[in-house]
This record gives C-alpha cells, structure tokens and sequence, in this order.
C-alpha cells in the first residue's frame, strides 16, 4: 500500500526543507518515492537540486485550451490518454525518487472536467509507488480540490510563532472540513533553539496538537542557504538530518 504524506503549515516554516530532508532520507533508503511539489510558488526541485521541471499546470491548460476551443484541432481526440501520455512525460526521474511538480496555479474558467480527469490519472499514478511526498500550501488547495484523495499523515510544520500555530490550528479545522481522506495529523516544530524549545511544546500542548518532532535550526541548513548548496545535499549528521531520522521512525516508515 502506498503511503501518502503532506507537508502543510504557514509561509516560511520550512515546510519545503522537510519536505526535501524527508525526501533525502527516504530516498536513501531505497523506498520507491514521488515527491509532489504541490505548492503554485515551486521551489521543491531547487531545494533538491533539480533545474527547469515542466509542471501539471502547463499540461492542464494545454487540455483547457484544447476543449474551450470554439473549433477544436483535434476533437477525436482522447483527452484523458493526452494529459494522462503529458504527466508522464512531466516527471523527472531523479536518482532515488520521481518527481512531479503541479506548478502555476489555473486561469479562470471551469477545470472541473480537466480535474477529474487529473485525478483519476493521479489515483493510479499514486498506486505506483511505496511513498508520495508533498510539499502542499497552506491553503491545501490541491486537496480541497480533490486532485489527490487520500492522505495518510498530514504533516504541519510550524516555527515559534503564535501565527505558525494558528495556521496548524486552521489547518486541523479545515482538514474537517475537506471532503478529502486524512488519516493522521502532526505538527512539526522547525527552528527550534534553546530559548524557544519549551514555549514550542507548551503551545502545542495548549492547542491539544500532536507533536511528532522538533527540528533544531541548523547552522548547515542556514550556511548552505548562503551558499545556495541544494539542502538534499545536507551531511547526515546535521541536526536536522538526524531529527528527521527520529520522526521516520515515529512516522513507521
Ligand atoms: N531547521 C532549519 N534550520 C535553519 N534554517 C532552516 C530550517 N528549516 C528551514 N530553514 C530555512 O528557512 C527558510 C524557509 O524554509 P522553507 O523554504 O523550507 O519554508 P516554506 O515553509 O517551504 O516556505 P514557503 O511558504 O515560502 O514555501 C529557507 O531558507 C530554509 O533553508
Ligand atoms: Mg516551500
């Protein structure tokens, strides 16, 4: 069975570093992974240290384009085989994982019929593989969608912030109110120091929030965001590397 996890929580988090630190170390252990980068601001494929990715978003306007048409080129044709051959064709095949990438977000219009083609196609995609990884939005916009169903762990990533907290906290109503499938859902904290470690695990108790790790700043994260080294190149023994070594654990990965 695969295992679908999604990483949500507020702006600049780090939802997309673990995201990639999960990615990297899943990867390593030989599981066969897609990593979605399902946020319309995509920086998943830098962060792992792949350059120019084509996106679903340019393969669902090719498809709208086609069927809003007035005269359509090719109106035999078969659309589900055309976007289904294009996603294909869109995913990167990275060493130790696939990639896909959803990209900009839709023009105005009805993509109702693009979608649920789109889905359909990504249900059986998802079946391919022993782990989907995505790096979502807060908005969970692909999820309130539909385009992917089923989720098994939901992943907030929050930092010290009261905000951080209140968008884990929103994000724990709107999962009640999305018509998707979410097994379970867990807060990460990111970031977390010396100074800021105890107010994290109180926030979180208060909010009744289920904590599953907390992933210290890291002077390699923050020397290779200097650098602008991909963090899927990170040491495994960075501080972040080896909590995210503990929170695969606990996940039952
Ligand atoms: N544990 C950490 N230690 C140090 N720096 C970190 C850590 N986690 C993330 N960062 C850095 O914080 C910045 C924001 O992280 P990231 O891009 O992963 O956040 P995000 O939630 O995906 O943001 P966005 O909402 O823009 O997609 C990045 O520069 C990242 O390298
Ligand atoms: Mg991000």
């Amino acid at each position: 069975m695969t295992k679908v996890i999604a990483i949500t929580g507020k702006g600049g988090t780090g939802k997309t570093a673990v995201a990639a630190l999960l990615i990297r170390s899943l990867s390593k252990k030989g599981k066969f992974l897609l990593a979605v980068d399902a946020d319309a601001d995509t920086n998943l494929p830098e962060t792992l240290g792949c350059e120019n990715v084509k996106t679903i978003g340019d393969a669902k306007e090719y498809l709208q384009a086609e069927i809003t048409k007035p005269k359509p080129e090719h109106p035999d044709m078969n659309k589900e085989a055309v976007l289904k051959s294009k996603i294909y064709e869109i995913i990167e095949e990275m060493p130790g994982y696939d990639l896909l990438v959803m990209g900009r977000p839709e023009g105005s219009g009805c993509y109702c019929y693009v979608n649920n083609l789109l889905r359909g196609i990504m249900d059986k995609l998802i079946a391919n593989y022993d782990i989907v990884i995505i790096d979502a939005e807060a908005g969970l916009e692909h999820f309130s969608r539909k385009i992917i169903r089923d989720i098994d762990e939901l992943i907030v990533v929050t930092d010290a912030s009261r905000r951080g907290f209140r968008t884990a906290e929103r994000i724990h109503e709107l999962v009640d109110e999305l018509d998707s499938n979410i097994g379970r859902i867990h807060v990460i904290a990111n970031k977390v120091t010396d100074t800021n470690r105890e107010k994290l695990v109180k926030l979180a108790e208060d909010l009744k929030l289920s904590m599953i790790g907390m992933i210290p700043l890291d002077p390699k994260i923050e020397e290779m965001d200097i650098k602008g080294i991909p963090l899927f190149q990170i040491s495994d023994d960075s501080v972040a590397a080896v909590e995210i070594e503990n929170i695969i654990k606990k996940l039952g990965l």
